[in-house]
């Protein structure tokens, strides 16, 4: 069965690899905010989520059988110095869309983050008490919530992810490849600990979740819990630069104003329990990046300028 899946941030990061990776199998309508798509093999609109009648107009429009809710206001700090415009970009925007969608009958993925913990433990699972540290894991917090009271049966996912932007911004996996490509020393935190996912295998999963009619809250990520030094020697060792070349250094000693999590490694053995399958390791998505680099990425640059 062909499902018609409508993707929010369909420019950003993950949005644009859900894109990628569904265009085959489904139908798509990609949903971005400011920044002009233009594809032949798929709709785009443009919607400003945060306006609820233009968000119930697309509903209404497409009607979707599913929404996949990736668009977000992203960048932590800007949501620390800003919180009326963080809540109103990702509390109230996912708000609307899970009343549209309730509305028309669509069922609704959100993505969250594995920062809606305190990172004082790790290996979080989805049953542990979420106590966000910052402005924005506590917006992404609330939209888990008020989704949930609109649409019950609405999957949650909260996901840590690297891959290829096709905006001019970096994920951390091509900020480290930036440094070394110019030659600069890496500072890679010891103090911070993830399960990141490669944004292709995190895709590749969601759609499968979506496929399968999964609900409630998932922790999606890695098999493997490192840390961002870890993450950047990994970087270093599989594009064959010199891991020497990562220093360690701790979180406390960025000037970042917005304070960070420490340890928000996620468990996710619920998902691989449900999937029959382990989750992929560090090493197979940084692999798999690399691989992708010049195929899928160029390919959609191609299909959507
Ligand atoms: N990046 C991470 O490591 C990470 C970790 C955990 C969870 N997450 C979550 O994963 C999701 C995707 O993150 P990302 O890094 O891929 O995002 P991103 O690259 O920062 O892209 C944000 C997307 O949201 C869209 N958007 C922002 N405000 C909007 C609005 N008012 N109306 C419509 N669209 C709007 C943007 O559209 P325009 O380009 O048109 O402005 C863009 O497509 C988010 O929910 C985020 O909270 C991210």
């Amino acid at each position: 069965v062909i499902l018609r899946l409508l993707i929010t941030g369909a420019s950003g990061l993950l949005g644009a690899s859900l894109i990628n990776r569904s265009r085959d199998a489904l139908d798509v309508i990609a949903c971005a905010h400011q920044t002009v798509l233009r594809a032949s093999r798929f709709e785009v609109c443009n919607v400003d989520l945060v306006d609820a009648a233009q968000v119930d107009r697309i509903i209404k429009q497409y009607r979707p059988d599913w929404i996949c809710h990736s668009a977000a206001l992203t960048n932590v700090d800007l949501c620390q110095s800003e919180p009326a415009l963080a809540y109103q970009q990702n509390v109230h925007a996912s708000i609307n869309i899970a009343k549209a969608g309730e509305r028309h009958g669509s069922k609704l993925l959100l993505i969250s983050t594995d920062s809606v913990f305190s990172g004082e433990q790790g290996n979080y699972v989805e049953t542990d008490h979420p106590l966000p540290i910052n402005v924005y894991a506590q917006t992404k917090l609330e939209s888990e919530c008020r989704v949930q009271a609109i649409l019950s049966q609405a999957l949650i996912a909260r996901v840590n992810f690297y891959g290829w932007n096709i905006q001019a911004k970096h994920s951390l996996a091509e900020w480290v490849l930036k440094q070394l490509q110019s030659g600069s020393a890496v500072s890679g935190w010891t103090d911070v600990y993830f399960t990141p996912l490669f944004t292709n295998h995190l895709a590749d999963l969601l759609l499968e979740m979506v496929r399968l009619d999964f609900q409630g809250i998932y922790h999606v990520g890695g098999s493997e819990r490192v840390s961002k030094y870890d993450f950047a020697r990994a970087v270093a060792e599989v594009w064959g630069y010199d891991p020497a070349r990562v220093l360690k250094t701790k979180s406390k000693e960025s000037d970042l104003s917005a304070p960070r999590p420490g340890d928000t490694s996620m468990c996710c053995d619920k998902l691989s329990h449900a999937l029959k399958r382990s989750l992929p390791d560090l090493r197979g998505g940084l692999n798999a990046m690399r691989e992708s680099g010049e195929t899928d990425f160029v390919s959609f640059k191609q299909s959507v300028a």
